[in-house]
C-alpha cells in the first residue's frame, strides 16, 4: 500500500517543494495548511509540474479536533512538519503568537499523532539554534540555545520538547533538520518563495530590487570579519533541501529516537558575492548601499554537512548559479508571486475545508 504522508504547512515555500518531491517519489500526500502565509495556488501548480496533487485540508495544527478527524480519515504513516511562523522581527513584537503557533501548535500535533499511533516526525528546525557559532563550519554537536529572538527560541524549544518526547517513549522516530539558508525555486518557475509584504531575507529582497518593486538593497554591515566585510551564509537550493527531507524520512523509518541533521552545502557566500552572482545570472543591476549591521545578525555561519552525507547519503547538488537562475526565473515569471494568477477551479482531488 502507498504510504501517506501528512505535510503541515505544505502550501508554503519549503513545504510546497517537499510536497512535490514526495509526490514525485510516489508517496501520497495530505497537506494541512491554514494559508496564513501561503497560497493554495502552489498546490495547483504542483499538479501542473508532476501531474499529481496532494489532498488539501485548510486548517490549523492548533485545532486538535481537526487533527483527530484527519488522522482517523487518512492512514498517515509519518508527518513532515513545516507549519509555523518565521519572521524574526515579527517574533520580537509578537512573541506570544510565535510560541502559540510554533511551540503549542507542535505540542498539539504530537499529542494527536500519539493518540493516532503515529510516531514518525520530520521537523523543520533552523541553524538559528546555534546562535553565533564559535567556529565554522558548524557541526550538529555544537552548543545550541544562545538565541536572540523569540522565533529562534520557539524552534529551539520545539527541539527540546521533541527530545524529551523521544526519551519518554521509544516508539518515536524524529528528525530535527537544521536548515541553513534556503533559496531558489523549482526549475519550472512554477513554485517558489512568495513572502508577505517586504521580504526580510536576502535573496527575495535582491529579486524584488532586480524586478523594480524595491529601490535598493540595504546591505546590513560592511565591517564583519569576513572575506569582504559583509555577512557570510550557507545558501542551499530549496530543491536540495526538499530532497534532504525525503532522505531523512526514509532513515527514520528504520532508526528510532531523535536524529539531528544539518541541511546545508558546506560553502559560505558573502552578501556582495550573492549580489554579483545574481546580477550575472539575471543581467539586471542590483543597486545597494552598505548600512549598519542588523541587530541580532551574526557574521558568518555555514554548515558541516558531513553527518547528513554519511548517515543519509544526501548532499546538496545545486550550486550558486542554479540557485540564482531558479530564483530569477520564479521572480521574473511571477512578479507578484501567486497573487498574479487568475482564480482557477479547484481540482477534484483537492479538498478544502475550514474549521
Ligand atoms: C535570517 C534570520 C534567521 C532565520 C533565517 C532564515 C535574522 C536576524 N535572522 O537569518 O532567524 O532562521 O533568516 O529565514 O533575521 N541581508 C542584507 N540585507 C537584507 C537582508 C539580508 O544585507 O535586506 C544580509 C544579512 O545581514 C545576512 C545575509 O544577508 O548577512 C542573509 O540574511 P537573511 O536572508 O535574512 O538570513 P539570516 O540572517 O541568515
Amino acid at each position: 500500500m502507498t504510504s501517506k504522508i501528512l505535510v503541515t504547512g505544505g502550501a508554503g515555500y519549503i513545504g510546497s517543494h517537499a510536497t512535490l518531491a514526495l509526490l514525485q517519489a510516489g508517496f501520497e500526500v495530505v497537506v494541512l495548511d491554514n494559508l496564513c502565509n501561503s497560497s493554495v495556488e502552489s498546490l495547483l501548480r504542483i499538479e501542473g509540474i508532476c501531474g499529481k496533487s496532494p489532498q488539501f485540508i485548510q486548517g490549523d495544527i492548533r485545532d486538535r479536533g481537526l487533527l483527530d478527524e484527519l488522522f482517523s480519515s487518512y492512514r498517515i504513516s509519518a508527518v513532515m512538519h513545516f507549519a509555523g511562523l518565521k519572521v524574526v522581527n515579527e517574533s520580537v513584537s509578537n512573541p506570544l503568537s510565535y510560541y502559540e503557533n510554533n511551540v503549542a501548535g507542535t505540542v498539539t500535533l504530537c499529542q494527536a499523532m500519539a493518540s493516532a499511533g503515529i510516531f514518525r516526525l520530520v521537523f523543520s528546525s533552523t541553524a538559528n539554534v546555534y546562535g553565533e557559532p564559535a567556529q565554522v563550519p558548524v557541526r550538529e554537536d555544537f552548543p545550541t540555545g544562545a538565541l536572540t529572538n523569540p522565533y529562534g527560541r520557539s524552534k529551539f524549544m520545539v527541539e527540546q520538547i521533541l527530545q524529551d518526547l523521544a526519551m519518554a517513549d521509544s516508539r518515536w522516530s524524529i528528525a530535527l533538520l537544521r536548515y541553513f539558508n534556503p533559496v531558489g525555486a523549482h526549475s519550472s518557475g512554477l513554485i517558489g518563495e512568495d513572502p508577505n509584504g517586504i521580504p526580510s531575507n536576502l535573496l527575495p529582497y535582491i529579486s524584488q530590487v532586480a524586478i523594480g518593486k524595491l529601490k535598493q538593497l540595504s546591505v546590513y554591515g560592511g565591517d564583519y570579519p569576513t572575506v569582504d566585510g559583509t555577512g557570510v551564509r550557507d545558501y542551499i537550493h530549496v530543491v536540495d533541501l526538499a530532497e534532504g527531507h525525503l532522505k531523512a524520512l526514509e532513515k527514520i523509518s528504520t532508526k528510532a529516537g531523535v536524529n539531528i541533521w544539518n541541511l546545508g552545502t558546506g560553502q559560505g557566500y558573502s552578501v556582495l558575492e550573492m549580489i554579483r552572482a545574481f546580477e550575472q545570472v539575471s543581467g539586471r543591476k542590483v543597486p545597494y548601499q552598505i548600512v549598519d549591521r542588523r541587530p541580532g545578525d551574526i557574521g558568518e555561519s555555514w554548515a558541516d554537512p558531513m553527518r547528513a552525507e554519511k548517515e543519509l547519503g544526501w548532499r546538496a547538488k545545486r550550486g550558486l548559479q542554479q540557485m540564482m537562475a531558479d530564483a530569477w526565473r520564479w521572480q521574473s515569471s511571477n512578479p507578484s508571486g501567486y497573487s498574479t494568477c487568475l482564480p482557477q477551479a479547484t481540482p477534484d482531488s483537492t479538498k478544502s475545508r475550514t474549521n
